[in-house]
């Protein structure tokens, strides 16, 4: 019998959400459909605008959630009509998780709050989402490991290991999107448990400067990047930001990595050709990822990436420059697209819940200990 799941991932790149339809009833999970849907240039600005502070948020973030609703809904309906030309049927799935959008992450032990930790706020409308697939949905993943004292974030390392994982050999898996994280996955028998944290930024920057310069909402395969120059002085900038050298458990947002972080940072260059600032923000998202890997995962032997970024030829490039002697993938070598993956973790972490196990690695977020992670809003 099938044990089928959607996973749903709209990620702080803001391009839209991703969808697969899965089968976990075998040893390996199968990927039955896949389906994406753009955010439009207004929902995308929306969003954006959403986090920072500004008017009326309350009011604009229910009307956001709702709106994300629809568009998952879409993709939905996309990946239930191809699932049909394999005889699956809406009433075959057991559970679509749905991340929805984060608009806030300050999350981890805080002695400044009264209730001691911080929190996370994804934009999701769940129970309209239930009600337009007749689906049961599991949502906000994140808040019970913030809740436990974690991070909230990464929640798919585990995810990685179950499909990346190898046998006695360590692995990284670097998911380049708005954000960039990465999971250090040891060979099977290890001793070392599995590692996960977010790097810094990934895409978010390179596709607002893109945006701004060329009208266009990313810079694609990095061809513009790439006509650019290095600018060592402004790199140095960029990367003398704390996060950086924080020690583990970590994760981060647009909450630090912002419009307005950018904008402080290019002050001082201001006569810089455009080109030249984005070969820039490309080699600081290629430099912060190597230094991750550098400082906790040197074990690893290949690095497979994932993510929209991986798409970027460039960068890969670069990465590949900036970490010689690792063998550089795409998660497609291994058999799943690059937008892919994130939303098949979702799909797990979806039925781990129903299966009441648990999602997060306290070792990767920093939590009190292992949690059951969404809430369910039945169909
Ligand atoms: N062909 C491409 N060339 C370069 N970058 C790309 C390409 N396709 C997608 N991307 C990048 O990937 C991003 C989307 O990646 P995704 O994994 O969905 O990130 P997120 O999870 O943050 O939404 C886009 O915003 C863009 O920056
Ligand atoms: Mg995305």
């Amino acid at each position: 019998m099938l044990d089928c799941f959607i996973g749903l991932m709209s990620g702080t790149s803001l391009d839209g959400a991703d969808g697969v339809l899965v089968d976990f009833s075998g040893r390996q999970m199968r990927i039955l459909a896949t389906a994406s849907e753009p955010f439009s240039a207004s929902f995308r600005a929306e969003l954006l605008a959403l986090n920072a502070p500004s008017s009326n948020e309350l009011h604009r973030a229910a009307l956001a959630g709702n709106a994300l609703a629809a568009v998952y809904a879409q993709v939905v309906a996309g990946l239930i009509r191809q699932a049909g030309a394999l005889g699956v049927t809406a009433r075959q799935v057991r559970a679509i998780g749905a991340h929805g959008q984060t608009v806030r992450h300050q999350p981890g032990r805080t002695s400044a709050e009264p209730a001691g930790v911080g929190y996370t706020l994804q934009l999701n409308a769940p129970a309209l989402l239930a009600e337009l697939t007749g689906i049961d949905v599991v949502a906000d993943f994140r808040s019970r490991d913030v809740a436990a004292g974690g991070q909230g974030a990464p929640l798919v390392p585990a995810f990685h290991q179950g499909v990346f994982g190898r046998a006695g050999e360590a692995v990284a898996v670097l998911n380049l999107g708005g954000i960039s994280n990465l999971s250090l996955l040891p060979g099977a028998g290890s001793q070392l448990p599995v590692r996960g944290f977010d790097c810094g930024p990934g895409n978010a920057l390179m596709d607002a400067w893109c945006l701004q310069h060329t009208g266009q909402p990313f810079d694609a395969g990095g061809a513009w990047a790439k006509s650019g120059r290095l600018i060592p002085a402004l790199l140095a900038s960029l990367l003398d930001e704390p996060y950086f050298s924080l020690p583990l458990p970590k994760s981060t947002g647009r909450d630090l990595f912002s419009l307005a972080w950018l904008a402080e940072k290019l002050r001082p260059f201001a006569g810089e050709r455009a080109e030249d600032i984005q070969n820039t923000l490309t080699e600081l998202t290629v430099r912060a990822c190597a230094a991750g890997l550098g400082s906790h995962g040197k074990e690893s032997t290949e690095l497979i990436v994932c993510g929209g970024g991986a798409l970027n030829i460039y960068l890969l490039q670069r990465l590949q420059t900036a970490l010689p002697g690792l063998r550089l993938s795409t998660s497609e070598a291994h058999g799943m697209a690059p937008l892919q993956v994130e939303a098949a973790a979702f799909a797990w972490l979806a039925r781990q819940m129903l299966d009441r196990q648990p999602g997060n690695l306290p070792g990767v977020t920093g939590a009190a200990g292992l949690r059951v992670l969404g809430a369910l809003y039945p169909a």
